[in-house]
């Protein structure tokens, strides 16, 4: 049975403190109202160390918004998951299209890193999604499928089932034009059946497919609805605590 995830991808806003106090006041919200699903959060790497220690015995999970795939070495600039598991991270996000768009990922170099990731024991959450111009050229599921082919193609059935893939069309991110449930759940099925073809039905059946791209309280319930979809990756939406502490609440509606 799969558990609903609701991840916040904190981006490169936060300081240290300002990511404590985000913390708390979701800690405090979650107290009061608990919530039957699981909630991660992706500070900055700046914040991970301090923001993990205000987590500690929380149930709330520590995410890495990137990695290298080395575990040490002359990589200036970079972070390797090793460093990541030292503060306190049980997961780490891969591919965002930020990072695509931005810093030149490719397909294979978040194909390594997502092994790389699993052997040094952090969950990734792998994010794949198409431009635009690749849906209205018709290509969504040539670009997604591919995307998603890379990631899972070195992993064993087991390491399948316990990955996060984030379906974010690129067109929706940031732009408060989420895409409407029949449209993800769409695509979220021929995520599933991709795994399915690479490592078996139960396999499938376990892997988590979240959604992202202006999530907000207003539509998480109604995406969440979707039966392929088991949570969100939330960005702006997830900055202020109230609107995060809403959409973990969705299934109130
Ligand atoms: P958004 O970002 O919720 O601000 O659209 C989502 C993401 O980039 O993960």
């Amino acid at each position: 049975m799969r558990r609903y995830l609701i991840a916040g991808n904190w981006k490169m806003f936060t300081t240290a403190s300002e990511g404590i106090d985000l913390v708390q006041q979701l800690q405090s919200g979650l107290a009061k109202d608990p919530r039957d699903v699981d909630v991660l959060v992706a500070p900055p790497f700046t914040a991970l160390q301090a923001v993990g220690e205000a987590l500690s015995g929380s149930g709330i999970a520590l995410a890495a918004q990137n990695m290298y795939w080395e575990r040490e070495g002359a990589f200036t600039g970079e972070t390797s998951p090793v460093m990541l598991k030292d503060v306190g991270c049980t997961h780490v996000i891969l591919g965002h299209s930020e990072r695509r768009q931005h810093f030149g990922e490719t397909d294979d170099g978040v194909g390594r890193k997502t092994r790389s990731a699993i052997d040094n024991g952090l969950l990734p959450v792998v994010c794949v999604g198409e431009l635009l111009a690749e849906r209205e050229s018709d290509r969504t599921l040539e670009v997604v499928e591919r995307q998603v082919e890379r990631a899972i193609r070195d992993v064993t059935p087991d390491e399948a089932a316990r990955l996060v893939i984030a379906y974010e069309p690129v067109w929706a991110i940031g732009t408060g034009l989420a895409a409407t449930p029949e449209q993800a759940q769409e695509i979220h099925v021929s995520i599933r059946k991709l795994v399915a073809r690479s490592h078996g039905d139960v396999v499938a059946a376990e892997t988590r497919i979240l959604y992202g791209g202006s999530v907000k309280p207003s539509n998480a319930t109604t995406l969440m609805s979707q039966p392929d979809i088991d949570g969100a990756l939330v960005g702006g939406a997830c900055l202020k605590a109230e609107s995060f502490l809403q959409i973990i609440a969705f299934d109130k509606g």
